[in-house]
């Protein structure tokens, strides 16, 4: 039985039932959806439209299918086309003929916009508190490494020396934008589109603002067409994770490469690490690999919303029911990849030691060189075409650069010493540079922003912010 069988004569084909339900993955908006008919009630009564007694009863109602929903007990049946109807169903088994009054005012359209609302407030603020837990590994990883150092690449050839711990905190800095970025989203979303009914508002005396306080919202809807037909907060969201999961897809490269033999750089610890079925010496960065691969499906899910969302007419049209399960996928899978990056970054094997010894190659101070003769007066076009002549010699000769350095008249001994294991990276003094004044300095700005982000997401979930960082 439908809840519109009233109008129809026929009952529902089983294609159309089968095509059209949602019920077995919009289930996870059941605790939002009963905090949404709860706020709904509570208003039902304040206007007047049900009495004391019957929004208790319904109250009492909402609480029991919530008990049994959480103790595993609610069943949902083969008529229950989604979380909503599922719901009002067992209202109405629980309370009797006033359960036939939970709907009034209301329409599926304002109410599971509403539940989304909710659901993305309380779960991007959880995913981004996810990230900021991998911040803090990787500000921990920064700390413990101190001055060691390795090359920095631009087009993966060897570059500048630079202190790992800048290397590491460089993407510690775009998770912190990510954070940014969740917190803001859920700030936007953060209006109330119940009581727009099905497109265009009430006859009966309904107040959206006070159902919107009930609920926590920090405002109501401007315009009920808006409100039942708007998905920008679920765009943004997939945005945010197709973000984040390209941030992370680029760590988990860098694992990828850093384990090889070719690099080794790490080692990943046997718990984050997985083996061959075939060959026995194997082993594989398969959770680094699954990160990056991640990145693409959540590309796919914000592609696939935006398409959806294209060209649709206002207002609510049933297209935006496929909103859904990229949402629920895309959180819950960059939830799962953030737990075992984290755990994977925590307990790498770091070789300092490969490190620093792809990092003194002495063509990687070469710009050091030709600096020390800019220092010395000499035009920087210049100095480069000089100290790339040497290169070029040390190359095509096979004789070392120091030995050219120390014997050319305007480097000698004091530039021969700029090729010295670790002097190149100590030269890095600018601010945000990869040096250790700079980065010491940077490593108390990080800290700074992170207290500064416990504390924004503390408001949004509504506790008291954490202790600062010591
Ligand atoms: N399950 C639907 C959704 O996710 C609920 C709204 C259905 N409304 C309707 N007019 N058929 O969008």
């Amino acid at each position: 039985m439908t809840l519109w069988q009233g109008r129809f004569g026929d009952e529902m084909a089983e294609a159309v039932r089968a095509f059209t339900v949602s019920s077995a993955f919009d289930r996870v908006l059941a605790a939002d959806d009963i905090a949404g008919s709860r706020a709904h009630v509570r208003g039902l009564g304040r206007s007047g439209i049900l009495s004391e007694d019957e929004v208790a009863a319904l109250l009492e109602a909402l609480d029991q299918v919530e008990a049994e929903l959480s103790a595993g007990r609610f069943e949902f049946g083969p008529d229950d086309e989604d979380v909503h109807t599922a719901i009002e169903r067992r209202v109405t088994e629980l309370a009797g003929e006033v359960g036939a009054k939970l709907h009034t005012g209301r329409s599926r359209n304002d109410q599971v916009a509403t539940d989304l609302r909710l659901w993305c407030r309380h779960e991007l603020a959880r995913v981004a508190g996810e990230v900021v837990g991998l911040e803090e590994v990787l500000v921990g990883r920064a700390t413990e490494v101190g001055d060691a150092y390795l090359p920095g690449y631009t087009h993966l050839q060897r570059a500048q020396p630079v202190l790992l711990a800048h290397h590491l905190l460089a993407h510690a800095w775009a998770l912190a934008r990510d954070v940014d970025r969740l917190i803001a989203t859920v700030e936007r979303m953060d209006v109330s589109p119940l009581g727009a009914g099905a497109l265009a508002g009430s006859s009966l005396p309904l107040d959206p603002d006070f159902v919107a306080e009930e609920l926590g919202f920090h405002a109501r809807f401007e315009n009920s067409l808006d409100a039942v037909s708007d998905r920008d907060f679920v765009a943004e969201a997939l945005f945010d994770i197709a973000l984040l999961g390209v941030h992370l897809s680029r760590l988990g490269e860098e694992v990828v490469l850093w384990s090889t033999a070719e690099f080794g750089f790490c080692t990943i610890a046997d718990a984050y690490a997985t083996g061959s079925s075939m060959l026995p010496q194997k082993k594989n960065p398969d959770v680094a690999e699954l990160v990056r691969g991640k990145a693409g499906r959540f590309i796919g899910h914000l592609t696939g919303l935006l398409v959806t969302l294209k060209g649709l007419p206002l207002s609510y049209n049933r297209d935006l029911q496929e909103d859904k399960e990229p949402l629920i996928d895309a959180v819950g899978q960059v939830s799962s990849a953030l737990r075992a990056l984290t755990g994977l970054v925590a307990t790498l094997e770091l070789h300092q030691d490969k490190m620093a010894e792809a990092a003194d190659t002495p063509a990687t101070a070469a710009v050091d060189l030709a600096e020390f003769l800019v220092e010395r007066g000499m035009p920087f076009r210049k100095a480069h075409a000089l100290v790339a002549g040497l290169v070029r010699d040390s190359v095509e000769r096979h004789v070392p650069l120091a030995e050219l350095v120390q014997a050319h008249p305007e480097l000698g001994d004091a530039g021969a010493k700029l090729l010295e294991p670790g002097v190149a990276v100590s030269r890095r003094t600018t601010p945000g540079g990869a040096g250790s004044a700079a980065v010491a300095e940077q490593l108390e700005r990080f800290a700074r922003r992170l207290d500064v982000d416990r504390t924004r997401l503390s408001v949004l979930s509504g506790q008291d912010p954490p202790a600062p960082s010591a």
